[in-house]
Protein backbone atom coordinates (compact mmCIF):
# COMPACT_ATOMS: atom_id res chain seq x y z
CA UNK A 1 0.00 0.00 0.00
CA UNK A 2 1.66 3.57 -0.58
CA UNK A 3 1.27 5.79 1.67
CA UNK A 4 0.74 9.49 0.84
CA UNK A 5 2.11 12.49 2.29
CA UNK A 6 -0.79 15.48 1.50
CA UNK A 7 2.24 18.46 2.65
CA UNK A 8 4.21 16.96 -0.35
CA UNK A 9 1.76 16.29 -2.85
CA UNK A 10 0.36 19.96 -2.13
CA UNK A 11 3.54 21.60 -2.83
CA UNK A 12 2.68 21.83 -6.49
CA UNK A 13 -1.24 22.47 -5.45
CA UNK A 14 -1.58 24.75 -8.60
CA UNK A 15 0.24 23.29 -11.07
CA UNK A 16 -1.97 19.78 -10.10
CA UNK A 17 -4.89 21.92 -9.83
CA UNK A 18 -4.89 22.92 -13.46
CA UNK A 19 -5.73 19.45 -15.40
CA UNK A 20 -8.41 19.34 -12.97
CA UNK A 21 -9.92 22.95 -14.31
CA UNK A 22 -8.80 22.03 -17.03
CA UNK A 23 -11.18 18.64 -17.26
CA UNK A 24 -14.34 20.18 -15.46
CA UNK A 25 -14.37 22.92 -17.52
CA UNK A 26 -15.72 20.62 -20.54
CA UNK A 27 -18.88 20.14 -18.19
CA UNK A 28 -20.71 23.19 -18.35
CA UNK A 29 -24.46 22.43 -19.03
CA UNK A 30 -24.67 19.79 -16.77
CA UNK A 31 -26.76 19.64 -13.84
CA UNK A 32 -25.73 16.27 -11.53
CA UNK A 33 -27.85 15.40 -8.64
CA UNK A 34 -24.93 12.77 -7.56
CA UNK A 35 -21.66 13.30 -7.97
CA UNK A 36 -18.40 11.05 -7.55
CA UNK A 37 -14.78 11.95 -7.40
CA UNK A 38 -12.42 8.96 -7.17
CA UNK A 39 -8.76 9.25 -6.12
CA UNK A 40 -10.33 12.51 -4.60
CA UNK A 41 -7.24 12.83 -2.70
CA UNK A 42 -7.30 15.77 -0.13
CA UNK A 43 -10.67 17.11 -1.25
CA UNK A 44 -9.60 20.87 -2.11
CA UNK A 45 -10.65 19.76 -5.77
CA UNK A 46 -13.49 17.80 -5.54
CA UNK A 47 -15.13 21.15 -3.01
CA UNK A 48 -14.64 22.95 -6.30
CA UNK A 49 -18.02 20.63 -7.36
CA UNK A 50 -19.71 20.69 -4.35
CA UNK A 51 -19.67 24.39 -4.60
CA UNK A 52 -20.28 24.73 -8.64
CA UNK A 53 -23.73 22.25 -7.93
CA UNK A 54 -24.96 23.53 -4.65
CA UNK A 55 -28.05 21.25 -4.87
CA UNK A 56 -25.75 18.28 -5.69
CA UNK A 57 -24.43 15.45 -3.54
CA UNK A 58 -20.93 15.13 -4.11
CA UNK A 59 -18.53 12.21 -2.77
CA UNK A 60 -15.30 12.01 -2.85
CA UNK A 61 -13.65 8.47 -2.37
CA UNK A 62 -10.03 7.93 -1.90
CA UNK A 63 -7.83 5.22 -0.01
CA UNK A 64 -5.56 6.96 1.46
CA UNK A 65 -6.76 7.67 5.30
CA UNK A 66 -3.88 10.14 5.82
CA UNK A 67 -5.23 11.88 2.14
CA UNK A 68 -8.99 12.08 3.85
CA UNK A 69 -7.35 13.56 7.29
CA UNK A 70 -6.88 16.62 5.08
CA UNK A 71 -10.02 16.49 3.65
CA UNK A 72 -12.10 16.49 6.66
CA UNK A 73 -11.27 20.19 7.07
CA UNK A 74 -12.35 20.70 3.28
CA UNK A 75 -16.15 19.18 3.81
CA UNK A 76 -16.73 21.26 6.45
CA UNK A 77 -18.89 23.94 6.02
CA UNK A 78 -20.10 22.05 2.86
CA UNK A 79 -23.08 19.98 3.40
CA UNK A 80 -23.03 18.99 0.54
CA UNK A 81 -19.66 17.35 0.29
CA UNK A 82 -18.78 14.18 2.37
CA UNK A 83 -15.27 11.84 1.82
CA UNK A 84 -15.41 8.08 2.17
CA UNK A 85 -12.20 5.84 2.50
CA UNK A 86 -12.55 3.27 -0.27
CA UNK A 87 -10.29 1.30 -2.70
CA UNK A 88 -11.03 2.53 -6.97
CA UNK A 89 -11.54 -1.11 -7.38
CA UNK A 90 -14.40 -1.54 -4.35
CA UNK A 91 -16.58 1.24 -5.77
CA UNK A 92 -19.98 0.33 -7.01
CA UNK A 93 -21.80 2.65 -10.01
CA UNK A 94 -25.65 3.17 -8.68
CA UNK A 95 -28.10 4.14 -11.57
CA UNK A 96 -28.47 7.39 -9.22
CA UNK A 97 -25.10 8.67 -9.98
CA UNK A 98 -24.82 11.00 -12.95
CA UNK A 99 -21.43 12.24 -12.77
CA UNK A 100 -17.98 10.84 -12.36
CA UNK A 101 -14.90 12.71 -11.96
CA UNK A 102 -11.57 11.09 -11.89
CA UNK A 103 -8.07 13.47 -11.59
CA UNK A 104 -4.97 11.66 -11.89
CA UNK A 105 -5.97 8.95 -10.09
CA UNK A 106 -6.81 5.86 -12.38
CA UNK A 107 -3.41 5.33 -13.39
CA UNK A 108 -2.81 3.85 -10.12
CA UNK A 109 -5.27 1.44 -10.89
CA UNK A 110 -4.40 -1.79 -12.53
CA UNK A 111 -7.37 -2.96 -15.08
CA UNK A 112 -8.68 0.63 -14.77
CA UNK A 113 -9.78 -0.07 -18.55
CA UNK A 114 -11.82 -2.86 -17.62
CA UNK A 115 -13.49 -1.00 -14.69
CA UNK A 116 -14.09 2.00 -16.49
CA UNK A 117 -15.84 -0.87 -19.33
CA UNK A 118 -17.84 -2.01 -16.30
CA UNK A 119 -19.01 1.15 -14.85
CA UNK A 120 -21.00 1.83 -17.87
CA UNK A 121 -24.40 0.12 -18.05
CA UNK A 122 -24.33 0.21 -14.42
CA UNK A 123 -24.81 4.64 -14.12
CA UNK A 124 -27.11 6.85 -15.05
CA UNK A 125 -28.17 6.21 -18.56
CA UNK A 126 -26.69 9.82 -19.54
CA UNK A 127 -24.16 10.14 -16.84
CA UNK A 128 -21.29 11.74 -17.70
CA UNK A 129 -17.70 10.13 -17.06
CA UNK A 130 -14.75 12.73 -17.05
CA UNK A 131 -11.04 11.60 -16.53
CA UNK A 132 -7.90 12.43 -17.12
CA UNK A 133 -4.91 10.70 -16.56
CA UNK A 134 -0.99 11.40 -16.70
CA UNK A 135 0.39 10.28 -19.90
CA UNK A 136 4.13 10.93 -19.80
CA UNK A 137 5.81 7.50 -19.14
CA UNK A 138 8.49 8.59 -21.92
CA UNK A 139 9.14 11.53 -19.94
CA UNK A 140 12.59 11.71 -19.29
CA UNK A 141 11.22 11.55 -15.39
CA UNK A 142 10.12 9.00 -15.53
CA UNK A 143 12.49 7.05 -17.93
CA UNK A 144 15.68 7.50 -15.74
CA UNK A 145 13.52 6.71 -12.76
CA UNK A 146 13.07 3.42 -14.24
CA UNK A 147 16.42 2.75 -16.02
CA UNK A 148 17.91 3.61 -12.24
CA UNK A 149 15.35 1.03 -10.62
CA UNK A 150 16.73 -1.57 -12.83
CA UNK A 151 20.84 -1.02 -12.23
CA UNK A 152 21.89 -4.15 -10.52
CA UNK A 153 22.55 -2.00 -6.72
CA UNK A 154 18.67 -1.65 -7.00
CA UNK A 155 16.54 -3.94 -9.47
CA UNK A 156 16.07 -6.96 -6.13
CA UNK A 157 14.53 -4.63 -3.82
CA UNK A 158 12.84 -2.55 -6.47
CA UNK A 159 11.01 -5.66 -8.40
CA UNK A 160 7.68 -5.14 -9.50
CA UNK A 161 7.42 -1.67 -8.03
CA UNK A 162 7.12 -0.28 -11.43
CA UNK A 163 3.99 -2.19 -12.20
CA UNK A 164 2.18 -0.69 -8.96
CA UNK A 165 1.42 2.32 -11.69
CA UNK A 166 -0.59 1.04 -14.59
CA UNK A 167 1.01 1.48 -17.90
CA UNK A 168 -1.36 4.28 -19.69
CA UNK A 169 -3.23 3.16 -22.92
CA UNK A 170 -3.25 5.49 -25.67
CA UNK A 171 -5.97 7.69 -26.43
CA UNK A 172 -7.50 5.78 -28.96
CA UNK A 173 -7.57 2.39 -25.98
CA UNK A 174 -9.80 4.97 -23.76
CA UNK A 175 -12.10 6.33 -26.51
CA UNK A 176 -13.09 2.90 -27.18
CA UNK A 177 -14.23 2.00 -23.81
CA UNK A 178 -16.62 4.57 -24.52
CA UNK A 179 -17.20 3.92 -28.00
CA UNK A 180 -17.83 -0.03 -27.65
CA UNK A 181 -20.91 0.76 -25.06
CA UNK A 182 -22.24 3.44 -27.50
CA UNK A 183 -21.41 6.49 -25.61
CA UNK A 184 -20.39 9.63 -27.26
CA UNK A 185 -16.85 10.56 -26.18
CA UNK A 186 -14.14 13.16 -26.98
CA UNK A 187 -10.62 13.13 -26.08
CA UNK A 188 -7.77 15.21 -25.91
CA UNK A 189 -4.18 15.69 -24.73
CA UNK A 190 -1.89 18.47 -23.15
CA UNK A 191 1.78 18.58 -22.76
CA UNK A 192 1.74 20.90 -19.82
CA UNK A 193 5.21 22.97 -19.29
CA UNK A 194 5.07 23.65 -15.78
CA UNK A 195 7.22 26.24 -14.65
CA UNK A 196 9.04 25.35 -11.79
CA UNK A 197 10.73 27.14 -8.37
CA UNK A 198 13.04 25.91 -5.39
CA UNK A 199 15.82 23.15 -5.79
CA UNK A 200 15.39 19.91 -7.55
CA UNK A 201 11.83 20.78 -8.44
CA UNK A 202 10.93 18.03 -10.38
CA UNK A 203 12.09 15.70 -7.81
CA UNK A 204 10.21 17.03 -5.21
CA UNK A 205 7.09 16.98 -7.87
CA UNK A 206 8.19 13.11 -8.02
CA UNK A 207 8.50 12.61 -4.46
CA UNK A 208 4.66 13.54 -4.02
CA UNK A 209 3.67 10.92 -6.22
CA UNK A 210 5.53 9.34 -8.97
CA UNK A 211 8.27 8.28 -6.14
CA UNK A 212 6.30 6.66 -3.53
CA UNK A 213 5.91 3.25 -4.47
CA UNK A 214 9.88 3.21 -4.74
CA UNK A 215 10.58 4.67 -1.37
CA UNK A 216 8.13 2.53 0.31
CA UNK A 217 9.83 -0.55 -1.14
CA UNK A 218 13.53 0.77 -0.19
CA UNK A 219 12.63 2.00 3.05
CA UNK A 220 15.91 3.13 4.87
CA UNK A 221 17.86 3.03 1.85
CA UNK A 222 15.43 5.67 -0.09
CA UNK A 223 17.33 8.33 0.73
CA UNK A 224 20.50 6.64 -1.49
CA UNK A 225 18.16 6.12 -3.91
CA UNK A 226 16.50 9.32 -4.34
CA UNK A 227 20.76 10.65 -4.01
CA UNK A 228 21.56 8.89 -7.22
CA UNK A 229 18.59 10.13 -9.38
CA UNK A 230 19.07 13.53 -8.16
CA UNK A 231 21.99 14.71 -10.54
CA UNK A 232 20.39 12.38 -13.72
CA UNK A 233 17.14 14.85 -13.10
CA UNK A 234 19.11 17.99 -12.99
CA UNK A 235 20.80 17.19 -16.13
CA UNK A 236 17.65 16.79 -17.86
CA UNK A 237 15.81 19.74 -16.41
CA UNK A 238 18.03 22.12 -15.64
CA UNK A 239 17.29 25.03 -13.75
CA UNK A 240 18.07 28.28 -15.58
CA UNK A 241 16.69 31.87 -14.69
CA UNK A 242 15.34 30.01 -11.39
CA UNK A 243 13.48 27.85 -12.99
CA UNK A 244 12.49 24.61 -13.94
CA UNK A 245 10.76 23.40 -16.98
CA UNK A 246 8.70 20.04 -16.35
CA UNK A 247 7.07 19.04 -19.63
CA UNK A 248 3.82 16.67 -18.31
CA UNK A 249 1.81 15.11 -20.71
CA UNK A 250 -2.10 14.45 -19.58
CA UNK A 251 -4.74 12.51 -21.38
CA UNK A 252 -8.44 14.12 -20.60
CA UNK A 253 -11.32 11.69 -22.02
CA UNK A 254 -15.09 12.95 -21.27
CA UNK A 255 -17.75 10.25 -22.24
CA UNK A 256 -21.70 10.96 -21.99
CA UNK A 257 -23.63 13.59 -22.88
CA UNK A 258 -20.64 16.02 -24.30
CA UNK A 259 -21.83 19.56 -24.70
CA UNK A 260 -21.86 20.59 -28.01
C1 LIG B 1 -2.16 12.06 -7.73
S1 LIG B 1 -3.36 11.98 -6.47
C2 LIG B 1 -4.72 12.88 -7.20
C3 LIG B 1 -5.63 13.46 -6.15
C4 LIG B 1 -6.74 14.38 -6.68
N1 LIG B 1 -7.63 13.69 -7.59
C5 LIG B 1 -6.14 15.59 -7.37
O1 LIG B 1 -6.38 15.77 -8.55
O2 LIG B 1 -5.43 16.36 -6.69
C6 LIG B 1 -3.90 10.31 -6.60
C7 LIG B 1 -4.89 9.91 -5.54
O3 LIG B 1 -5.42 8.63 -5.89
C8 LIG B 1 -5.56 7.88 -4.70
N2 LIG B 1 -5.55 6.47 -5.05
C9 LIG B 1 -4.54 5.77 -5.59
N3 LIG B 1 -4.92 4.51 -5.80
C10 LIG B 1 -6.20 4.41 -5.36
C11 LIG B 1 -7.15 3.36 -5.31
N4 LIG B 1 -6.85 2.15 -5.77
N5 LIG B 1 -8.36 3.62 -4.81
C12 LIG B 1 -8.68 4.85 -4.34
N6 LIG B 1 -7.82 5.89 -4.38
C13 LIG B 1 -6.60 5.67 -4.88
C14 LIG B 1 -4.40 8.28 -3.83
O4 LIG B 1 -4.63 7.99 -2.49
C15 LIG B 1 -4.30 9.77 -4.14
O5 LIG B 1 -5.05 10.53 -3.22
Amino acid sequence: MVRWDPGLYGAFADERARPFLDLTSRLDGLSPARVVDLGCGTGELTATLADRWPEAEVTGIDSSAEMLAAAEAVASGRPNLRFRQQAIQEWEPTADVDLVVSNAALQWVPGHRELLRSWLPRLHPAATVAVQIPGNEDSPSQVLLRQLAAEPRWAAALEGVDGVIARVGGMRDYLDVFLESGHRVEGWETTYQHVLTGDDAVLQWMRGTRLRPYAAALGASADAFIDELRPRLRAAYPAEHGATVFGFRRLFVVGGPVPA
